[in-house]
């Protein structure tokens, strides 16, 4: 059917062919070139190390195992410039795809779900983001390399109107620029926003950035250099070795949620969203200096971290419903790995820097995390008040409960008397701890020098502030505090362990008697000697 046909079939009057002919030479251009080429330099990348990750994807994409990052300030013609150029030993580009590779929206994965790129927008926006020149040199046979480039200013002045058909590079050139015998050498010059950069901190922060955007590449051992030192990762969930301290615990099973999507053209398929908890050890680390909370990225980096296809691309506090942050929160990490084909649930933007999420993904989401997050934020909570009773320890009750364990506890006298046994206290890792003690100063009526109790697994033994021993052996409020001297430790033990043994060796109700009226017989007998 012709094109008149079609719009007679549909009502609407066709222009006449002299008419259409002239408006087809005249069409307007898509864009703008030069207006759109100095327009689309301000899309929005959040950093130096979001916009060099599109060409960081592009090299692992195109299967290398070596990417090397170089910065460098340079003068070129009195002026300083500043040079990034990323090299990698992957497949290389053939002169067609070279043709190509800098046309915004071209790809030779056009809208394919299965790994990084699909949009064809990449390497020219995020190259133009910080450079005014982005030059590509490519072997993809270890034998000819070819070249081509894209140039703001050439294309504002009218020198040139697009990207240069590409041209023959000598492999002396290639293997200078690249370092590698195949691949791709991708060359950033007139880095405008870079040129008020200090190179040492940016070159650092970078390698920081990197370390993390591409954990799971470099455990997979691909390799990241940046100005000749090698990227190590960083898991921001504190599990797997890399630059982070490794510690963290996980909390619950890995979450899988499997959502079913329409790819389009009718038929439906599933994707699945994979989620896991993981606990910071709060007893280990919460003495840690700031600077050291800080630098180790534990204080003020609560959330979730958003890994799409293996590479995170963005991370910060969401799927938490109503929940707030608190500084209880730095002490777990939540990550969510998802794949391209989730790209829209997530909303993820052609810069794949960040998440915008929409509500069917916060409905499948959000119940199952805020909970969690909720419940995670009072284990840290009840880490803390552990914490701080801890501290508050007397060295003779922590001593004597880390030995506690070594002897038979005294509830298993409770089984010969066919009681229940008195449940144990747990200790860290899902040890039998032992009991726990507690020894403190009351004055009370009586010529005891203590009483003793055991409820459950503590055993608390409160000392006679009346007694004449408790006078001369801890004389001042100091002594009586939680940290006294060498002697009075020594006493506490001595007492602590008197206490326990009553208790091991009252097996019967009559024996808890006896026991006490010696205890009596002994305090007396102790302060007419003192006195
Ligand atoms: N380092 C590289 N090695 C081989 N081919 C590459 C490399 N970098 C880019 N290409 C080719 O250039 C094309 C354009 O890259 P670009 O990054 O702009 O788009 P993309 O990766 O396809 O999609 P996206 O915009 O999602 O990144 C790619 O599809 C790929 O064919
Ligand atoms: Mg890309």
């Amino acid at each position: 059917m012709s094109t008149d046909e079609k719009q007679r079939g549909s009502g609407i009057a066709a222009p006449p062919k002299q008419i259409l002919d002239s408006m087809l030479n005249t069409a307007f251009p898509l864009v703008v070139a030069d207006q759109f080429i100095q327009a689309t330099r301000d899309s929005g990348y959040k950093s130096l190390g979001s916009a060099l990750a599109e060409l960081v994807d592009n090299a692992f994409e195109a299967k290398a195992s070596n990417v090397i990052i170089t910065l460098e300030k340079r003068k070129i013609d009195d002026a300083q410039d500043v040079l990034v150029r990323v090299a990698d030993d992957g497949l290389g580009m053939n002169v067609e795809t070279l043709r190509h590779a800098l046309q915004f929206g071209w790809s030779s994965r056009f809208n394919q779900r299965d790994s990084h790129g699909r949009y064809g927008m990449g390497l020219p926006n995020a190259s133009l983001s910080h450079a005014r020149r982005a030059e590509i040199l490519s072997s993809c046979d270890g034998m000819a390399a070819s070249g081509t480039y894209l140039d703001v200013d050439e294309i504002v002045s009218g020198h040139t109107e697009g990207i240069p058909e590409p041209y023959a590079v000598s492999w002396t050139e290639f293997t200078r620029t690249s370092l590698f015998q195949r691949g791709t050498a991708v060359t950033w010059r007139k880095c405008d926003r870079l040129l008020e950069r200090k190179l040492g901190p940016l070159t650092r922060r970078l390698r920081v950035e990197l370390g993390r955007l591409f954990r799971y590449q470099i455990w997979a051992k691909k390799s990241i250099v940046v100005n000749g030192e090698v990227v190590v990762p960083f898991d921001p969930t504190f599990t797997r070795e890399g630059a982070n301290l490794v510690g963290a615990s996980p909390f619950g099973p890995v979450l899988t949620f499997e959502v079913t999507i329409s790819n389009g053209n009718g038929q439906v398929k599933s994707s699945i969203i994979n989620v896991r908890f993981v606990e910071l050890p709060v007893s280990e680390w919460h003495g840690l200096s700031n600077v050291e909370k800080n630098s180790q990225g534990i204080a003020k980096n609560a959330g979730v971290s958003i890994v799409r296809a293996g590479r995170e691309i963005d991370c910060g506090w969401f799927f938490m419903g109503q929940k707030r942050k608190e500084n209880y929160d730095d002490w777990w990490r939540c990550e969510v790995c998802f794949d391209p084909d989730l790209d829209e649930l997530f909303g993820v933007t052609h810069t794949k820097q960040e998440i915008h999420p929409t509500e069917q993904l916060l409905s499948i989401l959000v119940p199952d995390l805020e909970r969690t997050a909720r419940e995670l934020n009072a284990r840290a909570r009840r880490a803390f008040t552990e914490v701080k009773d801890a501290a508050l320890r007397r060295r003779s009750e922590s001593l004597a409960e880390r030995f506690d364990n070594l002897m038979e506890p005294p509830g298993e006298n409770d089984r010969k008397t066919k009681r229940a046994p008195r449940q144990r206290f747990k200790g860290g890792r899902g040890q039998i701890a032992g009991l726990e003690y507690r020894l403190r100063f009351n004055a009370f009526e009586g010529e005891d020098l203590f009483e003793a109790s055991l409820d459950g697994t503590r055993l608390a033994v409160t000392l006679n502030e009346n007694h004449p021993f408790v006078r001369r052996v801890w004389p001042t409020d100091g002594d009586r505090g939680e940290q006294g001297g060498e002697m009075q430790y020594t006493v506490e033990l001595l007492l602590l362990a008197l206490a326990r043994c009553e208790f091991a060796l009252a097996r019967m109700p009559e024996d808890r008697q006896r026991i006490e009226v010696f205890r009596h017989a002994w305090s007396n007998t102790l302060a007419t000697f003192l006195t």
